[in-house]
């Protein structure tokens, strides 16, 4: 006799990227994302703009999910959605949709932490490789959000390092606005980086606690060396072009990597992760690999689940489902939800 699988609908709208996705069981069988194309020519996210987006991206994103992975409304056992942290006029649109929705399916309505759901998305089964063992250390890294988390079940998890300023993703998208790059400048950077040489400039590195971060040095150090340079050379960037998106990312990287190791000197903890949109990043992956000779074990999302996306809301949400940990009608947004 086969058992039935429960079956989940993961709502995500914390930013500007309007996402649902099925999970059956533990394995993710669609997972929708609309990207909003419209803040690329503001050089950010304008709030405002971003929850109109999402009203009107929802439904064709829920009904395109549903149809891929061939399951009706009425096959649904739960509604999992972001309840924070984010944009406030982001996260309403996901959560009244999911209550309504909830409410008028009669099904439960599960609230989840978007950082918690970064983390859990290393749980979803599709994958055919190993979950992190418990406990575990995950560097969480978004345009949002740099963190050091320890986690010693699903349901336990401590943030034991943070960014005192920027974020890593806002330290990438900053420094790229300053060689020119459009928004979101991240993963082009991380593109044009590729074809440069990692050691052709330097920049000053932060000073900050053991396990904190502080990005808002390195942005002032980028922009006062970039000023130098331009008046010796008024084409300095585009000369150098590769070469200074290679230093810069290696610089940040470097900065991720030292704080990881510490993190995983100082609690004994060698099973290390990584989550958020900055995972994408293909230098923090690559030195992220070379630390298997020092015996690390470690786990580095698919790239889909790297940038926010629904799965993972999905899959934090079972982990609720399991343990019957339902949010009723009053549950709201939001944008600080603490851990
Ligand atoms: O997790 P995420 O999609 O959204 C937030 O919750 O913030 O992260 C988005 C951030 C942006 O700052 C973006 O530039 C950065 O992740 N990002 C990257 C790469 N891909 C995305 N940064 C560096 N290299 C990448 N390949
Ligand atoms: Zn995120």
């Amino acid at each position: 006799m086969s058992v039935k699988h429960s079956i989940i609908l993961g709502i995500e709208s914390s930013c500007d990227d309007t996402s649902a996705a099925i999970l059956v069981g533990n394995n993710i069988v669609s997972n929708c994302i609309a990207n909003q194309k419209i803040h690329q020519k503001y050089g950010g996210v304008v709030p405002e703009l971003a929850s109109r987006a999402h009203q009107e991206n929802m439904i064709p994103v829920v009904k395109e999910a549903l149809r891929i992975a061939k399951v009706s409304l009425n096959d649904l056992d739960a509604i999992a959605c972001t309840r924070g942290p984010g944009l406030m006029g982001s996260l309403v649109v996901g959560v009244s949709f999911s209550k309504s929705l909830a409410l008028s399916l009669g099904i439960p309505l599960i609230e989840v932490n978007h950082m918690k759901a970064h983390i859990l998305s290393h749980f979803i089964d599709n994958e055919n490789k190993p979950s992190p063992k418990f406990p575990f250390v995950c560097l969480t890294v978004s345009g949002g959000h740099t963190q050091l988390v320890k986690i010693d079940s699903p349901y336990e998890m401590a943030v034991i390092g943070t960014t005192i300023d920027d974020a890593a993703g806002e330290a990438f998208d900053k420094a790229a606005k300053m060689l020119g790059i459009d928004y979101p400048g991240g993963p082009k950077l991380d593109k044009y980086a590729a074809l440069g040489d990692p050691h052709k400039f330097k920049f000053s590195k932060p000073k900050v606690s053991e396990l904190d971060f502080s990005f808002s040095g390195l942005k002032t150090s980028i922009l006062y060396k970039l000023r130098d340079w331009k008046k010796e050379d008024a084409n300095f960037i585009e000369n150098n072009f590769n070469d200074l998106c290679a230093s810069i990312r290696y610089t940040i990287v470097d900065i991720l990597m030292s704080k990881l190791e510490a993190a995983s000197k100082k609690t004994g903890i060698k099973e290390i992760a990584i989550a958020g949109g900055v995972s994408a990043n293909s230098e923090l992956r690559l030195r992220l690999q070379e630390k298997q000779k020092d015996g690390w074990n470690v786990h580095i999302p698919k790239f889909e689940y790297c940038t926010d996306n629904a799965a993972m809301v999905a899959i934090a949400g079972k982990f609720s489902f399991d343990k019957k940990n339902f949010s009723n009608q009053r549950m709201s947004a939001d944008p600080r939800l603490p851990w």
